[in-house]
């Protein structure tokens, strides 16, 4: 009778002990690692077809890969922005915007596999240690063949005065040789910091300009300079 209690006790305990390494993910840790807060799995929105199959707009931005919370505090307030339908809208995802717009481009929300925090401080410090840590990150989707686009617009804010970490994700896992790839950056005061540069070391097969950096804090009055510069850029 005892052997048989401790029998069932042991089979108790390892199952226990098995659920919770079943789901343990080592994801997680790259994004609770440097501050507390609970990242939630993105749901993965993959490419957006537009008319043209010659040309590819790929945008990261803090909305998108954040839950926000209903009481954010102060700085995140300020940086964040609504459209028409009172949707959030980030600055990369607006300027994306106006270039699909202007080309007719397919578009490509670059989406971290995990949620960013709410809070803009902790948001600094989980990004700031994924840069100091070199950690890698997921996505949630990746593209698949590339092959087809001549013109690649890449959308993102600066973070830590250089290439967000999610960019350079994708950059890591797209190849992006024999074309052109035109740098439009979103900051609040850095504008391009060194991200050409940093681009053009990552993605040497390809011809990296340098296009428009938007500032932050006022993006809007910038859409005429960007739509201006992507009608050039496409004549
Ligand atoms: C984690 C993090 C780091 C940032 N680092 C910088 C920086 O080094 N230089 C700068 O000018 N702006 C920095 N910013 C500000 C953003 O670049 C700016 O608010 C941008 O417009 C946000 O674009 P989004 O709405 O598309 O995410 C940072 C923002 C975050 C969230």
């Amino acid at each position: 009778m005892k052997n048989r209690l401790f029998i069932i006790l042991f089979l108790v305990m390892i199952t226990t002990v098995g659920s919770c390494f079943a789901e343990a993910d080592p994801e997680i840790e790259n994004y609770t690692r440097y501050t507390d807060y609970e990242p939630q799995k993105a749901d993965p929105i993959g490419l957006i077809p537009g008319e043209n199959h010659n040309v590819l707009v790929a945008w990261f931005s803090r909305v998108g890969n954040t839950v926000f919370d209903p009481d954010v505090d102060a700085v995140t307030r300020a940086t964040l922005q609504y459209d028409s339908q009172g949707e959030l809208l980030g600055n990369a995802q607006m300027i994306a915007g106006w270039i699909a717009e202007e080309t007719g481009a397919d578009v490509f929300p670059i989406q971290t596999a995990y949620t960013y925090p709410s809070d803009y401080n902790q948001t600094v410090a989980v990004g700031e240690g994924q840069d100091i840590d070199f950690v890698s990150l997921k996505l949630a989707a990746y593209l698949d063949d590339v092959s087809g686009y001549d013109t690649v617009w890449l959308v993102a804010p600066i973070w830590h005065y250089t290439v967000c970490t999610p960019l350079r994700i994708f950059l890591s896992e797209t190849d992006l040789s024999g074309k052109t790839v035109y740098v439009v950056t979103t900051h609040c005061g850095s504008r391009f910091a060194d991200t050409v540069e940093r681009i053009r070391e990552m993605q040497p097969g390809a011809k990296v300009i340098k296009a428009v950096a938007v500032s932050g804090s006022d993006p809007n009055s910038y859409e005429e300079e960007v739509r201006k510069f992507v009608q050039n850029a496409m004549e």
